[in-house]
């Protein structure tokens, strides 16, 4: 979704923010503009990659020493040079805004504005906001005060960088339910939506709260917290060295970076787990300081999540009821914050995301607080995220940054967490021995070299992958906890090649999608060799007698054969608690291959973005 790059140094900032946007276009986007300050404000737009800008700035020989970038992700407005950011108001002073978010209550404002004589020349939301400080600068001499001002007027979320042209030597950051940091470098100060489209200046990060402002200068940096458009004192925040490199976002040896994140899964999985390799047990603590306490007065969860992490808490679901026998309730973020839930102040509440920034599911989060929930857990994969810091109890999926907009690694490391706090609430509630647990550990101790192994059916998966690439449907089956993963491999499909996915608990077959089975649907199912085998075999043959083709993922020691239109991938003998796990590792790799063979853009799937932070 939109990301911005504000740059202020003692150097030409031009490619400091070029290099930002391009780091920032994994979160999607569909247009990509500038602002430079050098004898006034000079502005380049486009609707193509950021790599279009870099020409355009090359043509114009942009550069200054002071700039504010941007990737938009259309909202309102389609995606067009007009509607893209900066946007610009004013006449003897002009001012740029770059803006990620959302103002709902732009329609009255624009009224309002146009009333006092302001002329659009965008259909965007973020328009508002620039004439806004433009009306305001009028009453105060201070752009700091004008945007503190206008902030208060606005509704929705937002992060935004302002720069005026008089004023060149200064930048005005603010945020309020959109990421935004502050990056402190030796030779200039920088703002940004994430920390990697900075780590080539600087890993000194500030991450700015909601409702903060600050005003950035070549030396030195501001911040203050704004109330109801009053500056209040100036406050400090702390500085978070990154550990993160540019390596860490460098695609390495491979095509893209799914396929990267996809192969990085063993120590992705690793890296979350590592505190657990050296344990024969799990304790509490491991979310939180607060955790054994939080725990003890928990009586059920409630899972709020979007998209893969929406399926990992399904999975979840199977795994805390069957083993820590405690009620889960897992809800579509987007649903649940619209919806007269009854609450029980005592269920836990769970938020799932990779980014931590994702609109509905910090939304959901802060309604259910609202209902009454007492406590709080989040499984992030941004440590610094609003998610993270929004929860009373924490656990970091340690996947490392996740590029590609499918999110894969995030998944599987999501499962491992879910997996230890299952095993935490087990224990907890005496419904786990301590030769259990010594094994759960044990198989999760396993689980890196699994996924290793399971990593290897590649080539197979290739050459299925041909076959997917001509139809423009699938279905996919699985049952009990392999029913979220078939969810998972039909949402990769669909996210990535286009071929139209969806997935069914497979007894579901014959009240209503059996109807659409004939040779131009292939069939995936996810066959382990668990409980539910028998009964998914049946539901297999309903699909062999009406003509469909079956892509099968079995176990080694399932009992399926290849035979005319029943092709099958065998993975290793079945894994237990890890199953559902390792079978996403197939599913991934199809839908990899698929979008290969169709030549679509892997990393960056049409329409879509990876931190959804509108809603
Ligand atoms: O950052 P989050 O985990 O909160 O994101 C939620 C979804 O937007 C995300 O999982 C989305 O479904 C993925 N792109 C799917 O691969």
């Amino acid at each position: 979704m939109c990301g911005i790059v504000g740059a202020i140094a003692e150097k030409n900032i031009v490619p400091v923010l070029i290099d930002g946007l391009l780091c920032l276009e994994y979160r999607g986007y569909d247009s990509a503009g500038l602002v430079i300050s050098n004898k006034g404000l000079q502005r380049i737009r486009t609707t193509g990659r950021v790599a279009e800008l870099a020409k355009k700035v090359t043509e114009h020989h942009t550069n200054g020493f002071a700039g504010i970038a941007h990737t938009r992700w259309a909202t309102h407005g389609e995606p067009s040079e007009r509607n893209a950011h900066p946007h610009i108001s004013g006449h003897e002073s002009r001012i740029a805004v770059v803006h990620n978010g959302i103002i709902e209550n732009h329609e009255a404002m624009r009224k309002r504005l146009q009333a006092e004589g302001y002329q659009f020349e965008s259909e965007t939301d973020t328009e508002v906001i620039v004439h806004l400080i433009a009306s305001n600068l009028k009453k105060t001499d201070s752009l700091l005060k004008a945007v503190s001002m206008s902030i208060a007027e606005l509704q929705g979320a937002y992060a935004i960088a302002v720069m005026e042209e008089i004023h060149p030597e200064r930048i005005v950051v603010a945020r309020n339910g959109a990421p935004l940091l502050l990056g402190l470098g030796e030779d200039g100060n920088y703002a940004a939506s994430d920390a990697s489209a900075l780590l080539k200046k600087t890993r000194d990060m500030i991450y700015l709260e909601d409702g903060d402002l600050a005003e950035l200068y070549k030396d030195q940096y501001q911040i203050y917290q704004s109330k109801e458009g009053n500056l209040g004192q100036a406050i400090t925040r702390p500085i978070h060295h990154s550990d993160l490199t540019s390596d860490d976002i460098d695609m390495g040896p491979y095509d893209h970076f799914m396929q990267k994140e996809i192969f990085e899964q063993p120590s992705a999985v690793a890296n979350t787990l590592e505190m657990v390799f050296n344990a024969q047990s799990v304790s509490p603590g491991l979310f939180g300081s607060a955790a054994e306490s939080i725990f003890e007065q928990t009586n059920g969860l409630l899972i709020l999540a979007c998209g893969t992490s929406y399926h990992a808490g399904l999975v979840a679901r199977y795994w805390l009821e069957t083993f820590a026998g405690i009620p889960c309730i897992v809800e579509i973020a987007s649903e649940y914050r619209y919806r007269d839930p009854v609450a029980d102040a005592h269920t836990l509440v769970v938020g799932i995301s990779q980014s931590g920034e994702t609109a509905d599911t910090l939304a959901a989060m802060n309604y259910a607080k609202e209902l009454g929930h007492l406590h709080s857990l989040s499984i992030c994969n941004v440590a610094e995220s609003a998610l993270i810091r929004q929860t009373d109890l924490r656990f970091l999926t340690r996947a490392g940054p996740e590029i590609g907009v499918a999110s894969t690694k995030a998944f599987t490391t999501q499962l491992a967490s879910l997996l230890l706090l299952t095993i935490v609430l087990a224990k907890m509630r005496n419904r786990l021995s301590v030769e259990h647990e010594a094994k759960m550990i044990a198989a999760l101790r396993h689980l890196p070299a699994a996924l290793q192994s399971t990593l290897q059916i590649e080539p197979e998966a290739q050459e299925w992958s041909q076959q997917f690439s001509e139809k423009r449907h699938a279905l996919f089956l699985g049952r009990g906890v392999h029913y979220p993963i078939a969810m998972e491999g039909a949402l990769k499909l669909k996210e990535i090649s286009y071929v139209h996915a969806e997935a069914y608990a497979s007894g579901e077959l014959k009240h209503g999608p059996l109807a659409l089975v004939d040779s131009e649907m292939p069939v995936v199912a996810i066959a382990p060799n668990d409980q539910l085998l028998s009964k998914l075999k049946s539901n297999l043959q309903e699909v062999r007698a009406r003509g469909g083709e079956l892509y099968v993922f079995a176990d080694a020691d399932t009992q399926i054969e290849e035979s005319d239109n029943l092709h099958v991938i065998r993975l290793a003998e079945h894994a237990g608690i890890l199953s559902p796990i390792l079978h996403t590792i197939p599913l991934q790799l199809l839908a990899y291959h698929v979008a290969l063979v169709k030549g679509t853009d892997v990393d960056k799937p049409r329409n879509l973005a990876k931190a959804v932070t509108v809603e």
